[in-house]
């Protein structure tokens, strides 16, 4: 099967050996992902595209923790990330047009202040909501969050947050 997201998921899953927060993670940036990704009416291979790297957008951070001495920087994180992310695509099947996509969106979807395509947006808003969730940001912290949304569905959700 092309483009086997459920094995990727799975793999991504597998792979992160049962390590509670990385593995809920994924699971809520991918549904988040998928859901601003068709609320935004997306294409059907940019929506693949986005979904991938939902599941995969924090991959490097286990090697770079066993690799690196617990050092997974942003700069650490995207030394690994190209390789990691290719190897797991291709043991999904990814046809070969979709790994670069993936990869770039993978290695930006932290940088905030660089230009970025619709994909990349998405990503981000969902990343953003899910963290939020996960590590109470202060209120400048906030707003600086506030100022990276976009999307009316990504507005609206980071909305209902309300703090611990
Ligand atoms: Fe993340």
């Amino acid at each position: 099967m092309n483009n086997n997201e459920t094995y990727l998921l799975y793999s991504a899953l597998c792979y992160e050996e049962g390590h509670s927060r990385r593995t809920q993670h994924i699971l809520k940036v991918y549904a988040l992902a998928k859901l601003l990704g068709e609320w935004e009416k997306i294409s059907e291979k940019e929506q693949q595209i986005l979904q991938a790297a939902a599941i995969l957008h924090d991959i490097a951070i286990k090697y770079c923790k066993e690799n690196y001495n617990g050092d997974a920087s942003q700069e650490n994180q995207k030394k690994e990330a190209p390789r990691l992310v290719k190897k797991f695509l291709e043991e999904a099947n990814y046809a070969p047009e979709y790994i670069p996509q993936i990869i770039e969106l993978v290695l930006k979807h932290h940088d905030y202040d660089t230009p970025r395509d619709k994909l990349l947006q998405l990503l981000m808003e969902a990343d953003l909501i899910i963290n939020c969730y996960e590590s109470h940001p202060d209120r400048s912290k906030m707003a600086q969050i506030q100022d990276v949304f976009q999307t009316s569905a990504g507005k609206e959700l980071l909305k209902k947050y309300k703090g611990k």
